[in-house]
């Protein structure tokens, strides 16, 4: 009765915690949409770019936006060159520096939510298919 008693006490702690509620831990869209307002001026209000220079987040795998957020918050996304400009790409690693850990996953639950605009290279390359 008493073991009863613990595990109904333990499992109401959990539940105050906050766990099951996995949206708060894996990135809440609704909250990712109230940030993502300085991001639209260049990523588009539809997240699909305003510009081919800007790259698609519409669509794009929720952990592959976390993934590139963090690495552009660590100077560790930029040009491929080093010679060049290092790993430090200067609009977002601005941009991210910012951004909390509970931001970038709420703005990339956000940004993966919205309809994709992305394809595939089928019938673009010279000699493929
Ligand atoms: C001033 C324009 C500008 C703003 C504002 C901006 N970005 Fe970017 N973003 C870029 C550019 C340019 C790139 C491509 C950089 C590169 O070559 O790595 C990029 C790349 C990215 C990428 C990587 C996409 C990929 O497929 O490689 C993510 C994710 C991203 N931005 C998210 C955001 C978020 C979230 C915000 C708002 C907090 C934001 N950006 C604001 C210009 C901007």
């Amino acid at each position: 009765m008493q073991s009863r008693t613990i595990l109904v006490s333990l499992v109401a702690a959990a539940l105050a915690l906050g766990f099951g509620t996995a949206s708060a831990a894996d990135g809440n869209a609704a909250a990712g949409k109230q940030k993502a307002a300085p991001c639209e001026a260049c990523h588009g209000t539809d997240g699909n770019g305003i510009a081919p220079n800007y790259p698609a987040l519409a669509g794009q795998y929720q952990d592959y936006l976390e993934q590139a957020l963090h690495e552009y918050q660590a100077g560790d996304r930029g040009h491929s060159s080093p010679a060049i400009s290092g790993r430090i790409n200067a609009i977002m690693n601005g941009m991210a520096a910012p951004l909390t850990d509970q931001d970038i996953k709420d703005l990339a639950a956000y940004f993966s939510s919205l309809p994709s605009k992305l394809s595939d290279l089928h019938g673009k390359i010279q000699g493929g298919n």
